[in-house]
């Protein structure tokens, strides 16, 4: 997948620019506060739906502006033809979401269709960090693979939330209630566990291949997803059969705790990704260095992934994180990306004159503007 070019208007403090971008490395450089991050987030909007730095909409928008447009083009490897999306964020009222000029109902109808695998410096503690950094990981990486499994965890994040004012209020008494949510909660919970136990079956593999090319000793790495559903379950479809029973006794048998508690204390929202290196916990054993390895293969393993299910690369977004890792780290990750698109924004337009990466394209950020790479300004 090649994300061909992006327009932003009234975006952060882009008030109209179009970047267009090169099949191979793609380089937003710059000094700090002037745009990198901003055309990143715009382009990744496209893929998830919504910022990846948690900002709200409106807060995207241009200060003193009522609206802010984006609009991306990619072209798919079997397409003929390439396909633009557009969003439309207003001040007020609801986004407004295109694909190929005609209206989508929502970013349910949009995700999928245009793929990224975003990495940041806040991934490179997947491995050290807390478990919700994992769940999110998952989320974000099953989402844009399978439709249903974002429907699965958008109902279920929704009936959690109702579950927990309900316990919060303390309203309610009646053990038919709490069956309810605990059905559709078990039946929601037990498809998420699933969906996710394969993917991390598939995930690993890949991780330790990469792991292994990385050179940093001959540790095999081992990731296993942690459910409540099923605690050292291996396989996906014991999770679903035998999960939804676990949890639904799990939420019936609780109540009274949950609600002297304050909120649900069973369930898929609690899961995480069990990450070993030569059998021994990586967050508590591994070094520093290693921890990173390991984050920096997930994430090139997410991609694996997305080409597996997808057929064809997703487009790799790379945020600030190669100032974050040594020289060695560095190369392997450009050496690994080679034949995918990056699109990377840096302090450092030096560590791109490596010869590392074949065909770079060097784009200057600055105030908001994009200045083309020097052969292009002058051919004009
Ligand atoms: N809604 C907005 N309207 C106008 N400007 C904004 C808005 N939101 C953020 N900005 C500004 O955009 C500027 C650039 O932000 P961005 O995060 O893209 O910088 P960057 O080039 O990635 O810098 P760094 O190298 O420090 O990461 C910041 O100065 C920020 O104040
Ligand atoms: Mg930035």
């Amino acid at each position: 997948m090649i994300c061909s070019s992006i327009s932003l208007c009234n975006y952060r403090n882009i008030s109209l620019e179009t970047v267009s971008f090169s099949e191979g490395v793609n380089v937003l450089f710059g000094d700090n506060a002037q745009g990198k991050s901003n055309i990143l987030e715009g382009i990744y909007f496209f893929a998830r739906g919504r910022s990846f730095r948690g900002a709200r909409e409106r807060e995207m928008i241009r200060f003193g502006e009522k609206q802010a447009q984006l609009s991306l083009t990619f072209q798919k490897e079997d397409a003929q033809y390439p396909v633009t999306l557009e969003a439309d964020l207003p001040h007020t009222g609801k986004k407004v979401l295109r694909r190929g000029g005609a209206r989508l109902s929502g970013v349910r109808e949009m995700i999928g269709s245009f793929r990224a695998v975003l990495f940041c410096p806040l991934h490179l503690s997947l491995v050290g960090g807390g478990p919700a950094l994992r769940r999110s990981f998952l989320d974000i990486a099953l989402s844009q693979l399978y439709p249903a499994y974002l429907d699965s965890l958008s109902r279920y994040n929704r009936i959690l939330a109702q579950r927990n004012a309900l316990i919060k209020s303390g309203s309610v008494t009646d053990a038919a209630v709490w069956e309810v949510y605990a059905r559709q909660l078990s039946q929601l919970g037990a498809d998420i566990a699933a969906r996710r136990c394969a993917y991390m079956q598939g995930l690993e593999r890949h991780v330790a291949d990469i792991f292994a090319g990385m050179t940093v000793g001959r540790e095999t790495p081992c990731l296993v997803y942690q459910s409540g559903a099923l605690p050292e379950a291996a396989d996906p479809e014991e999770v679903r059969s035998a999960g939804e029973k676990r949890l639904f006794d799990a939420l019936t048998g609780s109540i009274e705790r949950e609600i002297r508690y304050g909120a649900t204390l069973y369930g898929v929202h609690k899961d995480d990704i069990s990450i070993r290196l030569n059998d021994r916990e990586a967050r508590s054993y591994a070094s520093q260095g290693q921890q990173r390895s390991l984050a920096l293969a997930m994430k090139l393993a997410e991609g694996e992934m997305a080409k597996t299910v997808g057929g064809e690369y997703p487009v790799f977004l790379l945020d600030d994180v190669l100032s974050e890792l040594d020289g060695q780290r560095r190369e392997f990750i450009l050496r690994s990306l080679t034949g995918r698109q990056i699109i990377v924004t840096s302090c450092e337009p030096a560590y791109f004159h490596t010869g590392a990466a074949d065909a770079v394209r060097m784009l200057h950020v600055q105030d908001g503007k994009v200045l083309l790479p020097e052969n292009e300004r002058t051919q004009m």
